[in-house]
């Protein structure tokens, strides 16, 4: 048994788990001191490194609240959470693909009736969105609760804006009938900063990366019998779809936003969804 070096430090280090550790847990603790030591090594970190860095975590920690957590925006921007997302998410090919939950979806928004405006504020361009729940099969899904939000054509979320903004400013839940249809109005949205005057702002600014995300709906499926799916649809010839600070586009979520046929919508949009149906072993 050796003592601490810089030759011996993982082995040292991961010899004290304890025999009664829970085996995943002794599995994720080992890789990560693993790769925590071999990138000391590898960058050779110095000590003025080591004290920015625990002060960057220490004020990451100080800024979260009950409405701002820093630390999944930190995730977010390290391409930690997209991660995460795509190895726990290995669609099946013709399903839809998932992307990032985001922090700004609030449980119980209103069941509308299909088709309800969904923006309240009456800022914005309207759009109408419209397509079909359906399963790999392209059998329809019914009883589907559509969850969407967006931000405002200010760039902002409704919970950034409380007292200014109207509750539940673009957001709503609308339940498919057989045909698995479903259509709501909201705006067509706008690209808009994550919030960027805490340190993880800081610390894109200090690695000249911009703060934007391309303009984008927020859709949560839940249905009977079914996976549910977390995703968005981008707008399509967003000037950020290629540098998201999230890595969240993917291009099958990249929906055409064309002329809409009539007011008082100006765009209109369609989107159609496909859902897994749970298998026994889910
Ligand atoms: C969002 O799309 O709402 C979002 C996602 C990640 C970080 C910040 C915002
Ligand atoms: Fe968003």
């Amino acid at each position: 048994m050796d003592y601490f070096s810089e030759e011996t430090s993982t082995d040292t280090v991961n010899g004290r788990i304890g025999a009664t550790a829970d085996p995943r847990l002794r599995l994720v603790m080992t890789g990560l001191v693993e790769h925590l030591h071999a990138f000391i090594k590898d960058v050779e970190l110095t000590e003025a490194e080591w004290r920015v860095a625990i002060d960057f975590l220490t004020r990451t920690g100080q800024i979260c609240s009950g409405n701002r957590q820093e630390f999944i925006l930190l995730s977010d921007a390290l391409g930690v959470s997209m991660l995460v997302d795509a190895i726990n998410h290995r669609t099946s090919v013709g399903a839809t693909e998932t992307t990032v939950f985001g922090p700004f979806h609030v449980e119980g928004a209103p069941e509308r009736e299909m088709g309800a405006v969904i923006s309240l504020d009456g800022k914005g361009e309207l759009c109408l969105y419209q397509g079909r729940v359906l399963d790999l099969d392209g059998q329809p899904v019914e009883d589907a609760l559509v969850d969407v939000w967006s931000d405002n054509a200010d760039g902002f979320y409704d919970v950034q804006q409380p007292g200014i903004q109207p509750q539940w400013n673009n957001r709503g839940i609308f339940r498919t009938g057989a045909d698995g249809h479903y259509a709501f109005r909201g705006i067509r949205p706008v690209s808009y900063p994550i919030p960027d005057d805490g340190p993880v702002g800081q610390m894109l600014a200090a690695i000249g990366r911009h703060p934007w995300r391309p303009a984008h709906m927020h859709f949560r499926l839940t249905a009977p019998g079914c996976k549910p799916l977390i995703t968005h649809i981008f707008v399509g010839g967003d000037s950020y779809l290629t540098s998201d600070a999230v890595f969240g586009v993917k291009q099958s979520l990249i929906a055409d936003f064309l002329p809409a046929d009539a007011p008082p919508e100006r765009w209109q949009t369609r989107f159609d969804f496909i859902l897994e149906r749970l298998s026994p072993s889910d």
